[in-house]
């Protein structure tokens, strides 16, 4: 559960906690049609937090928006600038920020064009999304029945609320069965990713992830993890990959904001290698919390100062 904190950035003010309300009315509440952001802060070694990847954050905050043809009433900048202040107001040296964008109420119909369009970014504390051992022994995962949207149906490119259904579809499949993550294919049957994480695979050395122009969001964690493996002198291709080469991997891993670098140990039942965390994962693991939580400086640009 969310711990209740002092402040919420709405539309650009900072709010008491519990005054930020909205009515029920709320076009998003109804229809689903909203952009969101999910952001973390990190506390480094030299004693100060940072924001990661703060700038390609809030881009694609309203690179969604543009997709989804609403338009906020705040810039760029004050998006950013909140996403600090939201942590500072708080007292969070670590934490989680969400921006979220969405219609307020006035009309009611699918269309309603007039109707508010309203910001808001709210952080909290939030500790490895799928538990601390997930990140360190991995996860248990399982294709799900529910296929990633396809290309003509959603928006893939987009973080947009309603689309999160499907996830969430999946994501409860997969944790009735005993799983804990699903694995979405595409609409061809061809690997997608998690239900909030792009996905990866290696095979004999190489680092495989489907592509862009696949059903999959264009997440920040795999630009960073396919940077890091790229200076680490490991081959990154992007392209198709199968079930059967998910099956026969030598590691998986999961991406993501929330999830970090979250090894995967298994598959439908089938153990991923020998079961364990590999070695390329785990070097890519190592190298991400040094730059998030360490020393390792080399990309400073990727950190913003709160
Ligand atoms: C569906 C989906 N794919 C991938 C990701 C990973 O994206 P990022 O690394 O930018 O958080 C997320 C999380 O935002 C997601 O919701």
């Amino acid at each position: 559960m969310v711990e209740k904190l002092q402040k919420v950035w709405l539309d650009g003010e900072l709010v008491d906690w519990d005054a930020a309300q909205v009515h029920i009315l709320t076009h998003s509440l109804h229809y689903g049609l909203g952009a969101f952001e999910g952001i973390r802060a990190y506390k480094r070694e030299d004693g100060k937090s940072y924001v990661f990847r703060l700038e390609e954050h809030v881009n694609r905050l309203f690179d969604t928006c543009r997709l989804i043809l609403i338009k906020p009433k705040v810039t760029h900048e004050d998006v950013a600038r909140g996403c600090i202040d939201a942590l500072r107001a708080n007292h969070l040296d670590e934490g989680y920020l969400r921006p979220i964008v969405f219609m307020g109420e006035g009309a009611m119909g699918i269309y309603a064009p007039n109707n508010p369009i309203r910001t808001a970014i709210i952080a909290w504390k939030w500790g490895a999304y799928l538990g601390e051992e997930a990140l360190k022994s991995g996860i248990r995962c399982k294709i799900s029945s529910f296929a990633r949207h396809h290309i003509n149906i959603s928006l893939a490119k987009a973080k947009m609320m309603g689309q999160y259904t499907n996830s969430m579809l999946a994501k409860r499949e997969a944790k009735l069965g005993g799983y804990d993550e699903a694995i979405l294919l595409d609409a061809a049957g061809y690997v997608s990713e998690g239900s909030g994480e792009n996905l990866f695979i290696v095979r004999k050395g190489v680092i495989h992830t489907p592509d862009l122009s696949s059903s999959i969001l264009e997440g920040i964690t795999r630009d960073t993890v396919i940077t890091l493996a790229r200076e680490a002198g490991i081959e990154v291709k992007e392209g198709r990959i199968t079930r059967d080469q998910l099956w026969l991997a030598d590691e998986v891993f999961l991406t993501g904001t929330a999830a970090e670098i979250t090894p995967v140990r298994e598959v439908d039942d089938r153990p991923i290698g020998d079961g364990k965390v590999g070695p390329i994962t785990k070097r890519l693991q190592e190298r991400f919390f040094d730059i998030v939580r360490g020393t390792d400086t080399k990309h400073v640009d990727w950190l913003t100062a709160v």
